[in-house]
């Protein structure tokens, strides 16, 4: 029988009134009205603020391409996330979110990923390498090993390994501070003021104190020392805006770090957790990426050039990227009236595409609950709109670091599975929970068995 990977169940009837707001704190997702599933478009307000989910392949491209600067980023997600990461690339708007994006475009043409790709490899033999040294049949949490890995791989690339660092202490920071996220939603729909404490408060405010501090440090080091090779560090401070000439201050080069840092390790490490999940029910789609990967490395150890070449590996992680997006909302919110199909979000009515559903969609893939990466072979690929599948968003917003997470992750998968075979606990089941991110709930615990 196909095994079924775990999945959100979405509530019978639409939840309003408190049911939707207890819901909202406890795990978003599962708040998602089947509708979204099922529509092109699902309106409804809550304590007199409207949203619009828009789930139509064309739809998402007006409001994520085309119209693109009629949906700003919002009061939410600006309220949620500028704490820690101010007013950097991901949260800014306009003419401020364009000139960061210049600013740090370099880092991520095809020409300098490639030189990153073996800095991508050693910090996942690393990690190879720690778990040879445990005894066999080892249980670990891969959502704590694969968070681990993509840290020090952001470290190394983005930072030149610069600094004294304590992976663990910026984890609990980072946990902690989305932790509090979901409250951050709420006390935003009830209006109530930015200072108003709220479960989580103290948390949220630790969290990014840490950080702040921790990156601030580096700063301070790096403007008073030459400047090593380029890293983004370097870039964003060597950075002008081209319209006024300003450089970026203390402020803006620290929010921007830290932005990359997390936007960058956390989400490729819950793209490569859910697909050693994924992996671990379908034994024979991984035995074929472990047959792929002995072949185009000839039985040796990974090289760059074999990223390229491992086409059914990378299928695996688009399909698991399709089942759990790591980041399962993109959210907007209209900066004037404006027609989306059938229906009018007017000015400040927040607009959510609602990636985990889109991906899920009834009425855009066949059996959508199951796991099957031929889905991401060339032609089914050129064959079906570009827009049900966004795991990177789409349009000016899209995710800068794509190309690089996409390297990444297979340089990872391969590296490791070449190693390992990684069994899930007996009866437990990753539940997907919506924290700005998808993570299993309660991490994923799987056992090590080392190839011989
Ligand atoms: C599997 C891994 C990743 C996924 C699924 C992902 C997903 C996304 C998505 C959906 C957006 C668009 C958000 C929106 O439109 O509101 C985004 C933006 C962004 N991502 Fe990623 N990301 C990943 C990896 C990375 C990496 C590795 C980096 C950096 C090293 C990165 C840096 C960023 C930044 C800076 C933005 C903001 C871009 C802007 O607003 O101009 N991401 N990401």
């Amino acid at each position: 029988m196909t095994a079924v990977p775990s999945r959100i169940d979405p509530p019978a009837e639409p939840l309003s009134g408190l049911r939707l707001l207890a819901g909202i704190v406890k795990n978003p997702i599962e708040t998602w009205p089947s509708e979204v599933y099922k529509q092109k478009l699902y309106q409804s307000s809550i304590l007199g603020h409207r949203y619009l989910f828009v789930s139509d392949p064309d739809l998402i491209k007006q409001v994520l391409v085309d119209d693109a600067d009629a949906f700003g980023k919002g009061v939410i997600t600006r309220r949620a996330l500028q704490p820690a990461l101010g007013d950097a690339i991901l949260t800014s708007d306009g003419a401020k979110w364009r000139w960061q994006r210049r600013a740090a475009a370099p880092m991520f043409r095809h020409e300098s990923l490639l030189r990153l790709l073996p800095s991508m490899i050693s910090c996942a033999q690393h990690t190879r390498d720690r778990w040879l040294s445990y005894p066999a049949s080892t249980e670990i949490d891969v959502a704590r090993e694969m968070m681990r890995t993509t840290f020090d791989i952001i470290l190394a690339t983005m930072l030149s390994g610069r600094g004294n660092i304590d992976p663990p202490s910026i984890e609990r920071a980072i946990t902690e501070y989305l932790e509090s996220t979901s409250w951050v939603m709420l006390m935003t729909l009830i209006g109530a003021p930015r200072w108003l404490p709220h479960p989580g408060f103290r948390k949220l405010r630790r969290g990014a104190k840490y950080l702040k501090q921790f990156l601030g440090g580096l700063i301070v080091e790096a403007r008073r020392k030459p400047l090593g090779p380029h890293d983004l560090l370097s870039l964003l401070i060597e950075a002008k805006d081209p319209e006024t000439g300003r450089s970026m201050n203390d402020d803006d080069v620290r929010d921007n770090l830290l932005t990359f840092i997390t936007a960058g390790h956390e989400t490729t490490s819950l793209a490569l957790t859910w697909t050693f999940y994924l992996l671990s029910l379908h034994p024979a789609a991984e035995e074929r990426v472990r047959r792929e990967i002995a072949t185009v490395t000839a039985g040796g150890e990974l090289r760059p050039d074999h990223i390229e070449q491992l086409t059914y590996t990378r299928q695996v992680i688009s399909e698991a990227m399709r089942l759990y997006p790591p980041a399962p909302l993109i959210a907007r919110e209209a900066q004037r009236d404006i027609h989306v199909g059938e229906r009018t979000a007017k000015a400040g009515d927040f607009v959510y595409v609602p990636v985990y559903a889109v991906h899920r969609h009834e009425l855009l893939w066949d059996n959508p609950d199951l796991f099957a990466p031929e889905r991401f072979d060339a032609e089914a690929v050129r064959a079906r709109n570009r827009y049900v599948y966004i795991p990177f968003g789409a349009g000016p917003r899209i995710c800068i670091g794509m190309g690089f997470a996409l390297a990444e992750a297979a340089a990872i998968l391969a590296t490791l599975l070449s190693a390992f075979t990684l069994r899930l606990r007996p009866g437990y089941v990753p539940k997907p929970k919506l924290r700005v991110t998808l993570r299993p709930e309660r991490g994923m615990p799987m056992r090590l068995i080392p190839i011989s």
